[in-house]
């Protein structure tokens, strides 16, 4: 592949906001052209993956997938469109993030809508799902009855639905509006008509008992919380993240509540944080109506997702 030949941008002036491509209708760019020029000023900024938001920013824009960029680098992008993607690219440069600009994440390789009333799906919350399938089994194929607490964008619940044609799931969340936008990635994915959404605190709006409980709660204590990127504090809902003093809150609830919804042979499984193995099994032991405790890493090495199964006289 030829690799396109640098000219100097005459469409781009620099204002106070930022870049801010000029439509003067002669003004015209390569989409080679457009990405570095992106991809400069987001280095400037120090934004951390700057190559890859101009791409997903510019692909998604043009509606586009990334493949299409790289094979057609010296097509041009009319002024009109640039003047268009200069408003995506003023929002990043606000450091919001590209997902909330785009409108969109993939989880589970499915395609969800996002915006600011979700938290955006995180690839370590992959992990989870895998866990709670291979907790199902074989009973994947008959109807398991799953519940999720705080669903955000209905990521887990509606992986977990794609994944196991037969279950029933009730995924709860505190928020109306992160439950508008779960119930509408349920229909996008064709699985709605078996996933029941509730609003209200954790186990408070459910009846009935479940196969598995699954949940990746809040769980940022205040201090780490101080300390996230900008990027998070800023645009992505505080109710998702932040989880007390110590970041145990949602894990104090939901251990002793979840106890009493399981069915026999039934599982909790929870997202953690790297830092919080040894609160978790302590709270566990405490309980005393769980056995099989097991922790498990996600793909970066971290402490990521704790299970435990119900005890036979717990959940009879
Ligand atoms: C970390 S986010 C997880 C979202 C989604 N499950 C995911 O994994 O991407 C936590 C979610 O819990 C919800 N939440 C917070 N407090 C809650 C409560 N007391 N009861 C139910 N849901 C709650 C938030 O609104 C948010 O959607």
């Amino acid at each position: 592949m030829t690799v396109p030949r640098r000219v100097p941008c005459k469409g781009i002036q620099r204002q106070p906001g930022g870049i801010r491509y000029v439509s003067t209708g002669l003004d015209k760019m390569t989409i080679e052209q457009l990405i570095e020029n992106t991809e400069k000023d987001f280095m400037s900024r120090n934004l951390a993956t700057p190559r890859l938001d101009a791409e997903v920013l510019l692909a998604s824009f043009l509606k586009k997938d990334r493949t299409w960029l790289y094979t057609h680098p010296g097509q041009d992008v009319s002024a009109r469109e640039m003047d268009g993607f200069s408003f995506w690219v003023a929002r990043r440069q606000k450091g919001e993030p590209v997902a909330y600009i785009i409108g969109r994440k993939e989880f589970w390789s499915l395609d969800f809508a996002v915006d600011p009333r979700v938290l955006i799906p995180r690839p370590d919350t992959e992990v989870l799902v895998e866990e709670v399938i291979k907790v199902l089994g074989s009973g994947r194929a008959s109807r398991p009855e799953i519940l999720d607490l705080g669903t955000g964008s209905g990521a887990i619940a509606v992986a977990l639905a794609h994944e196991c044609p037969h279950a029933r799931i009730t995924a709860t969340d505190i928020s109306r509006k992160a439950l508008a936008v779960s119930a509408g990635n349920a229909e996008r994915h064709g699985v709605a008509s078996r996933i029941t959404f509730l609003e209200g605190n954790l186990l408070d709006p459910v009846m009935g008992k479940f196969d598995v409980i699954v949940s990746n709660p809040p769980y940022i204590d205040s201090g780490d919380y101080a300390r996230l990127s900008a990027e998070v504090r800023n645009f992505e809902p505080r109710e998702a993240l932040l989880a007390g003093e110590q970041g145990m809150d949602f894990y104090s609830a939901i251990i002793p509540q979840a106890a009493c919804r399981l069915k026999p042979g039934g599982w909790l499984l929870l997202e953690i944080g790297d830092s919080q193995k040894e609160n978790l099994n302590r709270l566990f032991q405490q309980s005393d109506a769980y056995q099989d405790l097991a922790f498990r890493k996600d793909y970066a090495g971290r402490w990521r997702v704790v299970k435990a199964k119900i005890r036979e006289e717990e959940s009879g």
